[in-house]
């Protein structure tokens, strides 16, 4: 039995990362539109990971037979000044969302649920590795903001369009 406060603060957690995929989703459609391939290709996925770590909350939620309610989310920001914006907005997110993963983990804790505390550690590894990327990726835009062309090919040569699966990620709902 998931703690009541734990189930409410990872409803919350799952309009946080739904609200992610919109933003990712933004920021791929800007680079779309300047004729950025890779940039673009690389932050559709990345919504794509947002959507499924909430979808990974929702199964967690059913399976721990609690309540789930899908929710409405904050609208993104849409147009960027430059090529850097969007990965700077990316990386702010990434560590707010570390905080709140954190959050989460510290609620657990206190409420005893070791079940949900387990459930919340692979989410703790994943952040380190967003965070990661998305500081690389900063520091990368900013000294080649002037060689799109360099970033483009940064892009395909670290992080192609496919990816290996990772067996101990929690299973989304419907996938
Ligand atoms: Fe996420
Ligand atoms: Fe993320």
């Amino acid at each position: 039995m998931a703690a009541p406060n734990f189930v409410s603060r990872l409803n919350e957690q799952i309009a946080n990362e739904f609200a992610a995929h919109q933003q990712y989703v933004a920021c791929a459609v800007h680079y779309d539109g300047e004729t950025l391939p890779q940039l673009a290709g690389f932050f559709y996925r990345q919504a794509l990971e947002e959507r499924d770590h909430a979808m990974m909350m929702v199964q967690y939620l059913l399976d721990a037979d609690a309540d789930v309610v899908i929710p409405g989310v904050a609208a993104p920001q849409n147009g960027f000044d430059d090529i850097v914006a969007p990965v700077a907005l990316a990386l702010d997110q990434e560590r707010r969302v570390t905080d709140q993963i954190n959050g989460l983990v510290a609620c657990a804790r206190e409420e005893g649920d070791f079940t949900s505390e387990q459930f919340m550690h692979w989410f703790v590894k994943e952040q380190v590795e967003e965070v990661a990327t998305m500081s690389d990726l900063l520091r990368v835009v900013e000294r080649s903001r002037d060689d799109p062309m360099e970033i483009e090919n940064f892009i395909a040569r670290e992080h192609p369009a496919v990816e290996g699966d990772d067996p101990t990620a929690p299973h989304p709902a419907g996938a």
